[in-house]
């Protein structure tokens, strides 16, 4: 089938290469050309592992990228959508000018009926008022029909999740065939037995929110309970571990730590709360407010426990952070904790050093002040404290023996409860971690 994909960030990258390995005819469009070129050149503007093969395969041949909508308007008569929807600037609610502006691009161009399926996150309502504007400039004689595909993609692992998604949702308007064209997309994967929901748009809307908002509430739950146990001198890691051994409850998403970051997380449950309080059903999510609260309040506890450990102030000292990422395996630092806590240290006067495996150049660019090393042995050189901040597979490597001997004062918090405490003890660390009596 052929194909176009509005929007190549994270999420239309990763689409559009990945509709290629469906064996889909697939054109790209992104209005900032350099991610364009680099794309046509067989090169992710970002780093998504397994991305850049799949480009490579299928570029030039059944995947180009364009910045034209003349293009992709006389590609196809089947347009995807992915174009990003950041939380507004001064407060809680998703901004979907870049689906409006997309929208109002392709429509006039169109000529005879078209199919335009939305895969960003948005506030449900969001494709009725999308199909209103494609109505009022659609040109005499076509017709457009907007469908919402959403996405469950996890940064790190796109391209599988893309190739072999948990379930495929399709909302659409009563009498659409959009559900058709998306089955026919995805039919390698749904002879495999995925699930497939056919809905109506508000709930495909909802389902991505919803499903990420639970999963905002899990990591808060387990964070709160790290807020408990420091209260009551328990550990957090065994007690989450041991709540994880029940299957209604499960081990995942239920880690403690400096809580989560991201382009999707964060916003997302933010973008729920504020349409639930449009919608006047805020009352349903006000605890949503809390495992926002929560969630942010981890950033500051760490910067206090930081302090703490450093003898009340951290003016002159020198820490190093590990990780810039918002998780490991992405090079994503939009929302990322250990940025945010980098950056609230600097204000702070401290000298802040960080290393990280794929994130350092967007890293650079968000806090240009802060300094970099090009390995984890660099960056915690003379430190006087070390922050584990993201948890990559590069840094289960490190030897707390050697590092040891590289710092100014032995002292690591582990902010993802993710290192061994007995290793690091014995190797002659002070080890101290959220929710843990060390
Ligand atoms: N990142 C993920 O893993 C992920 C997963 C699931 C859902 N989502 C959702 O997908 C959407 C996109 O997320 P992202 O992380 O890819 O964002 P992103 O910012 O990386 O990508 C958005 C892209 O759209 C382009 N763009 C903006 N306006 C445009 C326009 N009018 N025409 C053409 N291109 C335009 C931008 O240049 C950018 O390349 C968001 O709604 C997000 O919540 C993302």
């Amino acid at each position: 089938m052929k194909m176009t994909v509005i929007g190549t960030g994270y999420l239309g990258a990763t689409h559009a290469a990945c509709m290629a390995y469906l064996g889909h005819e697939v054109l790209g469009v992104d209005s900032e050309i350099g991610k364009v070129e680099a794309l046509n050149g067989s090169r992710a503007p970002f780093f998504e592992p397994g991305l850049d093969p799949l480009l490579h395969r299928h570029l030039g041949e059944t995947l180009n990228f364009s910045d034209s909508y003349n293009e992709a308007a006389n590609f196809a008569n089947v347009h995807f959508l992915c174009v990003g929807t950041p939380q507004q600037d001064g407060n809680f609610s998703a901004d979907i000018s870049q689906l409006r502006d997309a929208v109002s691009k392709l429509v006039p161009l169109l000529r005879g009926h078209h199919t335009i399926i939305g895969k960003s996150t948005v506030p449900v309502g969001t494709a009725a008022e999308l199909q209103k504007l494609a109505d009022a400039l659609c040109v005499p004689g076509s017709a457009i029909d907007i469908a919402w595909n959403p996405e469950f993609v996890r940064e790190g692992f796109a391209v599988a999740d893309t190739v072999r998604p948990s379930r495929i949702v399709v909302g659409q308007r009563p009498g659409s065939q959009a559900a058709n064209i998306v089955r026919e997309i995805y039919t390698t994967p749904l002879d495999s037995g995925m699930p497939f929901i056919v809905t109506d748009l508000a709930t495909a809307e909802l389902a991505k929110g919803a499903s990420n908002a639970f999963l905002g509430t899990k990591i808060s739950f387990a964070n709160a309970m790290a807020e408990v146990c420091e209260a009551a001198g328990a550990d957090v890691v065994q007690l989450t571990e041991i709540m994880g051994y029940d299957d209604r409850i499960g081990y995942k998403y239920l880690g403690s730590g400096l809580g989560f970051g991201g382009g999707c997380l964060p916003k997302d449950v933010r973008g729920f709360i504020a349409r639930a309080g449009e919608l006047g059903a805020n009352d349903a999510y006000a605890f949503l407010r809390e495992v926002d609260s929560i969630n942010t309040r981890r950033r500051e506890r760490m910067v206090t426990m930081i302090t703490k450990m450093m003898g009340g102030t951290v003016l002159g000292g020198k820490i190093a952070i590990l990780g810039c990422a918002f998780k490991p395996d992405t090079d994503d630092v939009r929302d990322s904790p250990a940025l945010d806590v980098a950056g609230q240290l600097l204000m702070k006067g401290a000298r802040v050093t960080l290393y990280d495996p794929q994130a350092m150049a967007n890293a650079r660019r968000a806090y240009p002040a802060l300094s970099f090393a090009h390995s984890a042995e660099e960056a915690v050189a003379g430190a006087d404290l070390v922050v584990y901040a993201t948890d990559w597979g590069e840094f289960h490597h490190l030897k707390p023996h050697a590092l040891r001997d590289l710092v100014s004062t032995p002292i690591i918090i582990d902010g993802r409860n993710a290192l061994d405490p007995w290793e690091w003890l014995s190797a002659g660390w002070t080890y101290k971690a959220m929710g843990r009596n060390f």
